[in-house]
């Protein structure tokens, strides 16, 4: 039996492992009525390494059952990072169009000379077990670093696409097929410096996915994404980056300059579910809520790593260009239990005023800030403080002076497993036209996901408080009529078995 050595920290509501380690999502793919979720996973401790997918299932994103480990580390070969398809018309040959075979692109690390490479592996019942393609690999460079195969379909040109990392040399290869197993290299994307792009570390786990854009009749655009690991000395920042441009099955062409996906430091290797041209049309994305500056230093026992919430994806007009929003999986409004209420008035603080909410041992919430800013002149900043304690809060807020929304962790428990660990991070989000700016936020024992103005900034972040303490607080500094507010939640029901 497995048992929690810190249930404190053991998230109720997002995806964990029973035990040990985990790390980025993998061959995310829906068929039959089901999510498919793979991942990183070292089957045999709480460290990365024997690096096999783990497997777990879900009919809605929310509840998942983990499965058996769907590819083991063989022969000296881990398994790494990959993606997976339903091949529909059977182009790979390794099932039948009555029973498609789902087939999985993945990267495999060879122990013994550190070469990189991609294979096959296929499955013919439902993503359960997998058989490893027995010309392996398909794909062959005799190179360190060459990882994460992306494979999709591409209806306008009736053609596999795979889209790879040469992780050091910070440039994506694109590749075509016709049957999955032999590939022609048909481009390579290095982005221009101008375009602000960070080559900080290693490049790992790109993504690409279309999108309409929101208020314009039937424009398309193609997102590329692509994380990036930082640079540890210099404590660069780390995460996933995007690129809005256009793709015509081999080559991609950018626009623009690079955006960050997220603000916070926990949301890493992200992908997007594939059979997008078949499914409802969501497009879907999911990330390990971490990153490689302390992911082995986390105190959770017996599991290490944790998915973010899945998000859906949209593209809209922003400033003077295009950006993207993410929006929490409307399936977890399932999980609403009972509402939080705020003390009706505010109490007087020292520098300004504040509103509590006792938790009561409860720590997955979802909640609810709207605030109008009636006077930046009159207001320093607002936020809510999670876990408050003599010594210890996590403050989400925003600050008038420079217009900045920030997660301040810094005193918020555990934090000294990295230098990177006790940050404040922070964004410009500039008020709205009606002074208007709202956020909902998912609190779930050891992390905070934000989405601000409808998720055009989000904040993933990971805390660790070192006390159980139950107070919330929202809080202004500044004048008592420098803001109005509407504040609401619900408590999550826990979904952890
Ligand atoms: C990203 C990553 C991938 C690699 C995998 C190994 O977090 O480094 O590039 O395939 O993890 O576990």
């Amino acid at each position: 039996a497995t048992y929690d050595e810190t249930p404190w920290f053991r998230p109720q509501y997002h995806y964990t492992p029973k035990k040990n380690w985990m790390n980025d999502p993998n061959g995310l793919i829906y068929h039959n009525g089901e999510y498919e979720l793979y991942f990183q996973y070292n089957p045999y401790g709480s460290h990365w390494g024997h690096m096999s997918w783990g497997h777990a299932k879900s009919k809605d994103m929310v509840h998942w059952e983990q499965q058996p480990v769907a590819l083991m580390e063989a022969d000296g070969v881990m398994i790494f990072s990959g993606s997976a398809v339903v091949d529909t018309n059977n182009t790979s040959g390794f099932g039948n169009k009555t029973h498609p075979p789902l087939v999985a692109l993945y990267t495999g690390f060879v122990e013994s000379d550190k070469i990189q490479d991609q294979r096959v592996a296929y499955s013919n019942d439902n993503g359960m077990s997998w058989i490893n393609y027995e010309n392996n690999p398909v794909l062959d460079r005799h190179s360190e670093n060459f990882r994460d195969p992306k494979v999709f379909w591409h209806p306008p040109t009736k053609s596999w696409c795979m889209l790879a990392v040469l992780a050091q040399k910070h440039t994506i290869l694109f590749y075509t097929s016709v049957n999955l197993i032999d590939w022609t290299l048909a481009s390579e994307f290095i982005p221009s410096p101008s375009t602000g792009v960070s080559i900080e570390g290693n490049w790992e786990c790109p993504d690409l996915f279309p999108l309409k854009v929101i208020g314009a009749a039937n424009q398309i655009k193609w997102i590329l994404k692509v994380d990036t690991s930082g640079n540890r000395t210099e404590m660069s920042r780390t995460g996933a980056q995007y690129f809005i441009g256009e793709f015509n099955g081999t080559h991609f062409v950018a626009a623009g300059k690079s955006q960050w996906l997220d603000s916070g430091m926990d949301f890493y290797a992200s992908n997007t579910w594939n059979n997008r041209y078949s499914h409802d049309g969501r497009m879907i994305i999911i990330g390990w809520a971490c990153n490689w500056y302390y992911s082995e230093n986390i105190p959770t026992s017996p599991f290490r790593g944790m998915m973010s919430i899945p998000r859906v994806l949209s593209l809209l007009p922003y400033g003077d260009g295009l950006r993207l929003a993410q929006q929490p999986i409307q399936e977890l409004q399932s999980l609403r239990g009972d509402p939080i209420t705020f003390a009706p008035n505010p109490v007087v603080t020292a520098d300004g005023y504040a509103v509590q909410f006792n938790t009561n041992h409860v720590r997955s919430l979802e909640i609810f800030l709207n605030v109008t800013v009636l006077s930046r002149d009159k207001l320093k900043e607002f936020g809510l403080k999670l876990m408050k304690g003599p010594s210890q809060e996590l403050v989400i807020g925003w600050r008038s002076d420079d217009q900045s929304f920030f997660i301040n962790r810094t005193a918020s428990g555990i934090v000294d497993m990295a230098p990177h660990f006790p940050v404040v991070n922070c964004t410009q989000v500039p008020l709205n036209q009606d002074g208007r700016m709202w956020a909902q936020i998912f609190l779930d024992w050891c992390s905070v996901e934000v989405f601000v103005n409808g998720g055009v900034v989000t904040f993933t972040d990971l805390f660790f408080p070192d006390t159980n303490q139950d107070i919330m607080e929202f809080y202004w500094t500044g004048a008592k009529d420098a803001i109005t507010y509407d504040l609401g939640g619900y408590e999550m029901t826990s979904i952890w078995k």
